[in-house]
């Protein structure tokens, strides 16, 4: 299936179809404009960001929420920003999930495993774990195949690991794969008959209901919910067997697929469009953010420096005059500053003392609202600006 052909700047494509069901390409509901890379920290203020249309649709049948514009994957992740270790809760996180599934002796394939945080909690927990990851400016903490996952990723896993997968994990990776099907494909070639299948992706149920058009961003080409990842599944002979609600990412699904048996069709669940609820709760984030920050001018300073700011602040047009700077814990963040903007980030320790914090990285609230020191209120954008 030709899912996108038209080039734009070289760089980025113009999805033709929905990438799981092949359903024509729609208008879209939320057109964003020319946006920078969330992920693309410059070292100078405001310029030098290349921009690439973000906007999203809803397919019809299997109700996937899609971008238009599909960036070019060397693009996007080759040099990556985000170092999974940087974010504490994201490492008691995958803590959580090896504890869950991991096996002596089992054979582990994590995909999209960043710095192999979560492939060397299954490998502390006694798996055989490997990652299979392009980026090639982090380190990985278990052996890794730096590639995307295609032919030969799935046969160097199978000889590295003498094997088949006992269990394959792609956290955070699916929503970021133009390809979906022909991704689930190689998971399903790459894992034993008996073997599990475990995805997590932010939930577009819990998006929706938040208005949070932060999470959209170039990296996250697809909105899935549980209907249309099971669609996904069956389409590569896979079979979700369990559902889990967790709460990274403001919200997020986790499955537990096997392979399909013989003549096995899993029934589809159902799909209502969620789209106007979304609609109506991002725009009045829209609305009320510069009248929020406003009201606490000159005594504001943000906290975080997550992807999801870069849409939120180039979304809302808010520069440093509204938010002065931001920290964050990432080494590499720092110095540098939110794409699209002249809003620096400094290190933690130099939050200073303002009267409010507002926490771009709110999925992580709880966490950041404990580090703030004493007479500094916080604040998040999304669900609806508010002081907490
Ligand atoms: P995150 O929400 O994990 O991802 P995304 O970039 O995909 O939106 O990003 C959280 C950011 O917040 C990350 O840059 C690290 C930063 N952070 C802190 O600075 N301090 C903290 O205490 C926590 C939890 C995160």
């Amino acid at each position: 299936m030709v899912l996108t052909d038209t080039v734009v700047a070289g760089q980025c494509l113009v999805a033709q179809a929905c990438r799981i069901c092949g359903d024509p390409t729609r208008e879209p509901f939320l057109d964003l404009g020319l946006m920078p890379l969330a992920n693309d920290y410059q070292t100078e203020p405001g310029a030098g960001c290349q921009r690439f249309p973000l906007a999203v649709w809803e397919g019809g049948k299997c109700g996937l929420v899609q971008l238009t514009h599909v960036v070019s994957p060397e693009v996007l992740f080759e040099d990556y920003a985000y170092v999974t270790s940087c974010s504490l809760p994201m490492v008691d996180h995958f803590a959580g999930l090896a504890g869950q599934f991991a096996v002596v002796g089992a054979k582990v394939v994590d995909i999209g495993s960043n710095d192999g945080t979560l492939p060397a909690a299954f490998a502390a927990l006694g798996s055989i774990a490997i990652a299979i990851e392009p980026a090639r400016n982090i380190e990985c903490k278990v052996p890794k195949i730096t590639r995307f996952l295609d032919e030969v990723a799935v046969s160097e896993a199978i000889d590295l690991l003498r094997g088949k997968a006992d269990i394959i994990t792609a956290t955070n990776v699916c929503a970021h794969v133009d390809d979906l099907l022909g991704f689930l494909g190689h998971v399903r070639t790459l894992l034993a008959d008996d073997g599990h299948f475990i995805a997590e992706w932010p939930d577009w149920g819990k998006i929706a209901a938040a208005g949070a058009f932060d999470q959209i961003y170039h990296e996250h080409l697809s909105y899935l919910t549980f209907a249309s990842f099971a669609h996904a599944l069956r389409e590569a002979g896979l079979q979700a067997v369990q559902l889990q609600h967790i709460p990274v990412h403001g919200g997020s699904l986790r499955i537990l697929a096997r392979p399909a048996r013989p003549n096995e069709i899993a029934p589809l669940p159902t799909y209502k469009s969620l789209v106007p609820g979304f609609m109506q709760a991002a725009e009045a984030t829209m609305t009320e953010l510069p009248v929020f920050l406003e009201s606490w001018k000159g005594r504001i300073a943000a906290y975080g420096a997550p992807a999801k700011a870069t849409t939120l602040l180039n979304a809302v047009k808010i520069d440093e005059g509204l938010l002065p700077y931001t920290v964050d814990s990432t080494p590499f963040k720092v110095g540098r500053y939110i794409p699209g903007t002249s809003i620096p980030i400094r290190p933690e320790s130099e939050l200073g003392n303002p009267e409010c914090a507002l926490i771009l990285a709110w999925n992580f609230a709880e966490e950041i609202v404990r580090k703030l020191p004493e007479g500094t209120r916080g604040a998040v954008p999304i669900p609806f600006p508010r002081v907490l």
